[in-house]
């Protein structure tokens, strides 16, 4: 793969990349919930878009951002979006310039969603598409230390027979930075029953199991998750709290909460940060991480979210460690990997 020549992002982020360094110390951050696709800045897919031909001039508003109302036209743009990215090159490209960027961040750890189903439509196969995240990702990890690993991905709306298909490529190709199997999209598509499959091929293969729930639907959908697709986490969950029986099988169980709170006020599920519930999740004891979801659309990064949580809900440097600790004793990685990110958060 030749060398990336993305954006190198704007001066707002450098701003607030100073301010988060001096709230977070260097302190060791991890991140379980982000969308590979989610990862490219609106610069980004316009030279994606250029270098392809692809005209995807009507995702973006007048500021030249990203252009969604509404968590169904998000779904929509981001679709739109990752049709603009088309070659493995590509995938390596945007793989690298995020994990260096986040490694710049004080990310130590990431898992990325990446969706085989976007990359297929134009052609890339699913063993092009992790090859190049996971040169990406060791290239990152030989010039950074932050470690990758990829959870591949299905997209509810896609429909249950790709969900399937997709669990038996990932099962049919291992590959050593494949350490899971998620769910995305549309959370409110289909019978949840009809994805159960899936997720019993990806876990007879040894893959951890995570799906997202609770974000958009009520409690059932986490129900759902967990009785039907034995999730080992459950991607938002948030909405949990609304049935206090749920919450305490969820804590009882140890399932870990991908938690994204500005995703969620992007999204319209809270009206602001500050309505998150976030604090009553910890005060609950139940097992939380911090994740951006999707860094372009909601401009924020797990750093971001580490230090918005300090500030709006008063979390000291201990909390905010416990949630490093437990994104890498939830992660999708090996033991010995978990003892090495562990050692290295221990010596901050
Ligand atoms: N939620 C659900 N599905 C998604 C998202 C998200 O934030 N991003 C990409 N696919
Ligand atoms: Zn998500």
């Amino acid at each position: 793969m030749s060398a990336p020549c993305l954006a190198r992002g704007s001066p707002g982020r450098l701003a607030l990349a100073n301010v988060a360094a001096d709230i977070l110390n260097n302190l060791p951050l991890a991140e379980l919930h982000c969308h590979l696709e989610a990862t490219v800045e609106p610069d980004d897919a316009r030279i994606f878009a250029k270098r392809n031909s692809i005209d995807i001039s009507g995702v973006f508003n007048d500021q030249g951002d990203y252009h969604w109302r509404d968590f169904k036209e998000f779904l929509d743009t981001y679709d739109a979006v990752s049709e603009a990215i088309r070659t493995p090159q590509d995938y390596y490209e945007l793989t690298l310039h995020y994990y260096t960027r986040m490694a710049a961040r004080g990310v130590i750890y990431g898992e990325v969603f990446v969706s085989p189903e976007h990359a297929g439509k134009f052609g890339i196969s699913y063993t092009a598409l992790i090859d190049a995240v996971a040169a990406a990702m060791r290239e990152a990890e030989a010039k950074s230390g932050i470690v990758g690993r990829i959870i591949v991905t299905c997209v509810r709306h896609f429909g249950s027979e790709h969900a399937t298909a997709t669990a038996q490529l990932a099962v049919d190709h291992p590959h050593p930075m494949v350490t899971g199997f998620g769910m995305a999209g549309d959370e409110a598509f289909g019978a949840a029953a009809d994805y159960a499959r899936a997720f019993d091929i990806a876990r007879d293969a040894g893959l951890g199991l995570t799906a997202h729930a609770g974000e958009i639907l009520g409690p059932e959908s986490v129900h759902e998750a967990i009785t039907l697709f034995h999730v080992d986490r459950i991607g938002h969950g948030v909405r949990i709290l609304e049935d206090d029986a749920l919450a305490a099988a969820v804590k009882d169980w140890g399932l870990t909460l991908e938690v994204c709170p500005t995703s969620n006020v992007a999204i319209g599920l809270y009206p602001s940060l500050e309505r998150h519930p976030l604090p009553a999740l910890v005060a609950a004891g139940l097992k939380v991480t911090l994740n951006a979801d999707d860094p372009a659309y909601f401009d924020v990064d797990v750093a971001d979210e580490y230090r918005k949580s300090a500030e709006i809900h008063g979390f000291e440097r201990e909390r905010l460690a416990g949630f490093t600790r437990t994104a890498i004793e939830a992660a999708f990685c090996d033991s010995k990997t978990k003892v090495e990110l562990l050692t290295r958060l221990d010596r901050n």
